[in-house]
């Protein structure tokens, strides 16, 4: 954080204004009004964007178990996407499926070779094409590679599989190749899985090259390549891109919400519905199923891996589930699960609560211990259904909901209010909810436009305090320049005012975050996103800046406070430390006296961000936009500042005394 010293007795000093002629702002800091929920702050985990696949997931090779299907096209399963056999001589390579490494992990590549034959075959990774390299390697950096072999005995005896990582001009890039020779294998016509660590001696572009060689028949599948600094290296999916989750700790999210979003629903027929299950054990074992957004969904992060990351962000994990619906957004194929089929998928449900927190004696938890976590995951909630409504929702969701509370009832179910702010839609899934789920916690969701935000500051100021409310997907939309919605300034501020309104309702609005969360440059399926990266970098917008200078300085009470002015404002403490937090939207300077009676002399420290409404960051200019350490006197339990235009100040008081 850059660090200018400003404010308070600079402006007392130099600024052309009275104390009279400016904003007050009086804070009674022992005037608590209500506890500020400690869950206030988190993260929504959705593979969109490349989020997961592409980009968080470590793995580096792109439909490495050739599963790859066309989403938009399904007679067209598209399994040879990113592969492409680049030289042959008296060989043949195709897909096949019988007798596969695990039925949920069906499409292999055979090899059949003649005698003298061989054949090579590249993955370019996600960022590759035929004339780049996709798999980004690091000059020094150790790379995990595996991938599972079967052969025939005319192949035993003399076949040979040679793989490396090269440049698109076909140079090693990490010395000499993995040879194996199938002669000195232990056996034929089984499965084996094989690694090696491959060493990096140049940062390049580089592609996957695998050779086969000699006679007869080799099959192969289920490639995996991982930088070995990665976090999560002995999870069994593999683990996560470090940078990617050094961003995601430094929001210093209470929460995780995963997998989706309409991730978590499933793509227009039951078969691809997003199920759990078939995200756990073994990677081999897990069930790849097309993305609603595009592309696959590895399962390389599965349950487990949501899970394991939440722990290691120290967040609560809240998983999603679907409630027996498709997405009802979408022009979706099949039905919703009937009644009696919906019965007995609550027994899914109640599994994945038994994984997450049963014992090793149980069947779910067992599996859990099994894959590397005995101690049970901190499951405090479940989100039953996505942005649903109406009876076809709401039925479904009173059994699935009933049979938690009946087996687990320390578990809060979260129930869907639909997709939008306001209007027709909202009111009657309110009306449900109140009349049928007041306990529950209910999930809004809603994208518009900035202006909208700082408009409804008070949403919550009216809400009836018997329901909880979770904000579980909110961004303001700019206008649309080019085909993106900007991240600039003036959206993140405008969330910010949002901000100081949600922790004034803090009793009501227990829990929010933005969405999405990631983008991959070059896969953008949705703007604005709060953390945008590609192969090598990661920028951070200024909407992820307001979510953490947010985050980081939460209190645990809202003090009562009042303005005379225009400013947004939230006040809260701890038993040792005042935030205070203050939004400018307009385009002009605010001169503003704090009031703070019973605040001790003190240079008070904070954070400031400011510039020009339009900015942004980008690849280019990562920190244009980003918050600058500031500090501010008060003497006499005051202090005069100035707000400049288009700005979010936060102070932090030590407060000596005892409330
Ligand atoms: O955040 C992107 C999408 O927005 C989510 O998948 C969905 O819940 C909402 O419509």
């Amino acid at each position: 954080m850059k660090k200018c010293v400003i404010f308070a007795l600079c402006a007392l000093l130099l600024l052309p204004f009275s104390s009279a002629a400016a904003d007050t702002l009086t804070v009674y800091a022992n005037d608590v009004l209500h506890a500020v929920s400690p869950t206030l702050y988190g993260i929504f985990l959705e593979d969109i964007n490349c989020a997961v696949d592409g980009g968080l997931y470590a793995e580096l090779l792109k439909n490495r178990s050739f599963e790859n299907e066309n989403l938009w096209n399904p007679q067209h399963a598209d399994h040879w996407d990113a592969w492409s056999v680049k030289k042959w001589e008296k060989a043949r390579v195709t897909l096949e499926t019988e007798a596969p490494l695990h039925e949920n992990n069906p499409t292999y590549m055979r090899v059949a070779l003649e005698a003298g034959g061989y054949a090579r075959i590249c993955n370019q990774g996600f960022g590759g094409n035929l004339l780049r390299g996709g798999i980004p390697l690091s000059m020094g950096e150790s790379y995990d590679f595996s991938f599972w072999l079967r052969w025939d005995e005319t192949a035993a005896a003399g076949g040979k599989v040679a793989v490396s990582l090269m440049d698109t001009a076909g140079n090693s890039l990490c010395g000499a190749p993995l040879e194996i020779h199938l002669a000195q294998q232990s056996e034929s016509g089984s499965w084996c899985q094989i690694g090696t660590v491959f060493s990096a001696e140049a940062a390049a572009g580089a592609v996957l090259s695998v050779t086969v060689s000699g006679q007869g028949t080799v099959e192969l599948d289920m490639f995996s390549l991982m930088p070995q600094s990665r976090i999560g290296a002995d999870w069994p999916g593999g683990g996560l891109r470090a940078d990617l989750v050094e961003a995601l700790r430094a929001l210093h999210p209470r929460f995780l919400r995963f997998p989706g979003g309409c991730v978590a629903e499933g793509t227009y027929v039951r078969t691809d519905a997003y199920e759990w299950k078939t995200t756990v054990g073994s990677p081999e074992t897990r069930r790849e199923i097309p993305n609603t957004w595009g592309g696959m969904l590895t399962m390389g992060v599965g349950f487990y891996e949501y899970f394991c990351l939440a722990e290691e962000l120290g967040a609560l994990p809240v998983p999603v589930v679907h409630a027996g619906l498709l997405c009802q957004a979408r022009d979706v194929k099949d039905p919703p699960l009937t009644m009696e089929e919906t019965k007995a998928y609550a027994q899914d449900i109640l599994d994945l609560i038994q994984f997450a927190t049963g014992g090793a004696d149980t069947e779910w938890g067992g599996l859990r211990c099994a894959m590397g976590h005995p101690e049970p995951f901190d499951l405090r909630y479940i989100a039953i259904g996505n942005e649903n409504w109406g009876a076809a929702y709401f039925s479904r969701y009173d059994i699935l909901s009933k049979a938690v509370k009946e087996q687990y009832p320390e578990i809060t179910c979260i129930v869907a209010a639909g997709p939008v702010a306001e209007g027709g839609l909202i009111q009657d899934s309110w009306n449900n909810i109140r009349r049928r789920f007041p306990n529950d916690l209910v999930d809004e969701h809603y994208y518009m436009d900035s202006s909208w935000f700082p408009a409804h500051v008070s949403r919550y100021d009216k809400y009836p305090r018997a329901t909880q409310v979770f904000l579980g997907e909110f961004a303001a939309h700019e206008p649309v320049q080019g085909n993106r919605r900007p991240n600039n300034l003036y959206a993140a501020l405008c969330e910010a005012a949002y901000l100081t309104g949600i922790e004034r309702n803090s009793d009501v609005v227990v829990m929010s975050c933005y969405a999405p969360l990631l983008s991959r440059e070059g896969e953008v399926d949705w703007t604005p996103d709060l953390i945008w990266f590609n192969d090598g970098e990661v920028y951070k917008t200024p909407s992820y800046h307001v979510q953490q200078l947010f985050s980081q300085a939460c209190g645990t009470e809202l003090v009562n406070s009042e303005t005379d002015g225009d400013l947004f404002q939230a006040v809260t403490r701890t038993e040792t430390e005042l935030q205070v937090k203050l939004v400018n939207l307009s385009d002009s300077a605010v001169p503003l006296t704090l009031r703070l009676a019973g605040v001790q002399d003190q240079t008070a420290r904070g954070s400031l961000l400011t510039g020009e409404k339009n900015h942004a960051n980008s690849f280019a200019r990562p920190d244009k936009i980003a918050p600058q350490a500031v500090e501010c006197a008060c003497e006499n339990g005051e202090a005069n500042l100035e707000m400049p235009p288009y700005s979010l100040l936060i102070l932090t008081f030590s407060l000596a005394e005892n409330k």
